[in-house]
């Protein structure tokens, strides 16, 4: 029965490109009042289906698909069905593969019941969206790309810091060996040298996961121990520079809902950023804390506070954009990285000058309890 409909509106096109015209004759002032409009217009028959009048951008349109002289053709061909499709809809004409908003509309003019229709070319809107579309996602695979790459560069830095210290310990080790000092000393030695390298193993196993783009582990984990392990880390750097690291954990603090290693990596280049932004700082003025507790929004909030030379506020403002460094062996990717970390966590990364000089550099992590 569809095809059979379908059938009579072809030819009623083929026929000839006289018979729109003749049955536009049947209406001139609707022809007319078609004519005036800036896209294809068509009025068709309710009754019948058949074409009573077009406008001359209907024809140079749409003459060329198939069943354009009658309304249940033109549904077929444009819509894919014969069912009346009320509201507006955007179609792609499948004779010249333009898009179309198509409208249709039941109305009366002299006395006849007319189904109107409305075709505006919105190619260059759909082309423009698509190209915008089409740009998005090119920018995030370049900004995942990227994030691989900025875990790439991490891993040399991250890892370059304990390597050098396990070589470092070795050579020590054997030195002692050598001149056959104390077994306890070499088992001290050996052991720090674990703790290294242990962590750049945990760091690379990260990575690795990260790449495979498998998910980071979160548990609960107890912020005293992450600070003990990176202040372990950090013990031989801080001890050359004559440094102090106090640590003050409101007691108790609330276990954290958090991968372990990541955060030990942002507290780590925290810290770090700390420490080499009182290079310059007579030993005595220097002065570095971690604090941790439970801030008013009943989050964990960290700070990593310096009596540094703190920053400007047009520093400030580009501190978290990667590759964005003042030091002459910076990476500037620290801080970047540690945000989108902190971003993953639910939290937040912030910055805001201490009281008496220096710098706060603080997160904010989530609370494991009923998380877990
Ligand atoms: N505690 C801090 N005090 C002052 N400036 C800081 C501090 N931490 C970071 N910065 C500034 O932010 C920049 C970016 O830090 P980061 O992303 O860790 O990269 P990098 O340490 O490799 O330079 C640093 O070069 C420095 O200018
Ligand atoms: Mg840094």
């Amino acid at each position: 029965m569809s095809a059979a409909r379908s059938d009579a509106g072809t030819q009623g096109g083929e026929r000839a490109g006289a018979a729109p015209l003749q049955a536009t004759d049947r209406m001139p002032a609707l022809q007319a009042l078609l004519q005036a409009l800036p896209f294809a217009c068509a009025a068709f028959a309710r009754e019948d289906g058949a074409l009573l009048a077009a406008n001359g951008l209907y024809h140079e349109e749409f003459a060329a698909l198939e069943g354009h002289a009658r309304r249940d053709g033109l549904l077929q061909a444009l819509h894919g069905s014969e069912v009346d499709i009320d509201a507006g809809s955007e179609v792609r004409a499948p004779h010249n593969d333009r898009w179309y908003s198509l409208y249709w509309r039941d109305t009366e003019h002299a006395g006849q019941a007319l189904s109107l229709l409305t075709a505006v070319d919105i190619s260059e809107r759909i082309e423009a969206l698509d190209s915008h579309k089409s740009r998005q996602e090119k920018l995030l695979f370049t900004s995942r790309l990227m994030s691989v790459g900025e875990m790439a560069a991490t891993l040399a830095h991250e890892l370059n810091q304990p390597l050098a210290a396990i070589v470092n310990y070795l050579n020590g080790s054997l030195r002692l060996v050598d001149q056959a000092g104390g077994p306890v000393q070499v088992e001290r030695a050996l052991q720090a040298a674990r703790t290294q390298a242990e962590h750049a193993a945990a760091v690379i196993a990260r990575v690795r996961e990260f790449v495979r783009a498998r998910e980071p582990r979160r548990d609960t984990q107890d912020l005293a121990t992450i600070a003990a392990t990176v202040l372990e880390l950090l013990r031989l750097e801080a001890e050359r520079q004559q440094l102090r690291i106090d640590v003050a954990l409101a007691a108790p603090l609330p276990a954290v809902y958090a991968d372990r290693v990541m955060i030990e990596q942002v507290l780590l280049n925290l810290v770090k950023n700390a420490i080499e932004a009182m290079r310059e700082v007579a030993p005595a003025q220097r002065g570095l804390r971690i604090e941790g507790r439970v801030n008013l929004d009943g989050e964990i909030e960290v700070r990593v506070c310096d009596r540094g030379q703190g920053l400007s506020r047009a520093e400030s403002e580009q501190l978290f954009s990667p590759f964005y460094t003042t030091k002459a062996d910076g990476l500037g990717i620290g801080l970047a990285i540690c945000r989108s970390i902190i971003e993953y966590h639910e939290g937040r990364l912030f910055f805001e000058p201490r009281e008496g000089g220096g710098s706060v550099f603080g997160f904010t992590l989530p609370r494991a309890e009923g998380r877990v």
